[in-house]
């Protein structure tokens, strides 16, 4: 996400959202199963498939979805994972066997990486960075040869609909200079110079893939839709979010509910990126 996200605020969050986060979060259930199925294709996953010891890494592992499977398909690997959420991290406790992941509660920009990893992986997360380039830079630099990064994350077109039904309701009331309300994000050509600018600084050889998509999910009404964001923990929480007058939200749920329908639902467009990064 673009701005100054209030790591705090973020944290409250995601503790506040832990309970409730499984139940809401089918976006990110659907973009787990694609970044799996991408990592295993790769030649990075192949070799350490059959490699004892093989150290891993898992950012924002949130409830622990992923990182359940990554410790059945990685039974012999060091598994470190790391969540801002202290409920969180309390949840995915609970799904894994006892001693068989590193739970880690820290802010991933503010870590210092001592070790060197075979696969860093992370899913739904990175948007959620203050310093996209520096902080994909330093994971980056603590791959080893032949190791992968796989992650996932919401690119610009994510929530289209509440930005348009937001521009358009401050227009109806005569607001003149319009802001952005909502969460923004990094247009997918602007994320991928990042990966490069932070890559062509190091030494070696990487290889960039990517693919992203539209998920369009329909919800019986504009606050369900709020709600369903807000029970993951994904409302804004950029520092100054500015407070949303009543009558603005009001013009904007009207909008949206008026121009962005189907089948007698309304949409909300999720536009998941999803990268892998292979060091040669
Ligand atoms: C949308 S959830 C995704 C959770 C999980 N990966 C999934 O797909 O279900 C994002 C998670 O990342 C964590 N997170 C956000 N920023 C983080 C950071 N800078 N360092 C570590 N964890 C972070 C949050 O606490 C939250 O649990």
């Amino acid at each position: 996400m673009i701005g100054d996200i209030d790591k705090k605020l973020l944290q409250k969050r995601f503790d506040a959202s832990a309970g409730t986060y499984d139940k809401y979060a089918v976006v990110q259930k659907q973009m787990t199963h694609r970044l799996i199925a991408r990592m295993r294709r790769s030649s990075a996953w192949k070799r350490i498939s059959h490699q004892p010891g093989a150290k891993v890494l898992e950012i924002g592992s949130g409830t622990g979805y992923l990182t359940s499977f990554l410790i059945k398909e990685l039974p012999d690997a060091d598994v470190t994972a790391v969540d801002l959420s202290s409920a969180m991290i309390g949840l995915a406790r609970q799904k894994v066997a006892p001693n068989t992941v590193h739970f880690v509660t820290a802010d991933i920009e503010e870590m210092v990486l001592c070790d060197r990893y075979d696969l860093i992986v992370s899913n739904a997360t990175f948007q959620w960075f203050n310093d996209f380039e520096g902080t994909v830079h330093k994971l980056i630099s603590s791959l080893n040869t032949h190791g992968g990064m796989f992650f996932s994350t919401f690119a610009f077109g994510t929530f289209k609909e509440l930005s348009d039904a937001f521009a358009q309701a401050q227009q109806r009331i005569g607001l003149s200079d319009l802001e952005s309300f909502g969460p923004t994000f990094y247009h997918e050509e602007e994320c991928l110079a990042k990966l490069n600018h932070g890559l062509s600084s190091l030494a070696g050889r990487f290889s960039i893939e990517y693919e992203i998509y539209d998920d369009v999910q329909c919800f019986s009404s504009v606050m369900d839709f709020l709600t369903s964001v807000k029970k993951i923990g994904a409302n804004n929480s950029n520092t100054g979010a500015l407070r949303i007058r009543p009558r603005l939200m009001r013009e904007m749920i009207s909008i949206y509910d008026q121009s962005h329908r189907l089948d007698g639902k309304i949409t909300a467009t999720y536009r998941p990126l999803l990268v892998d990064i292979v060091r040669n």
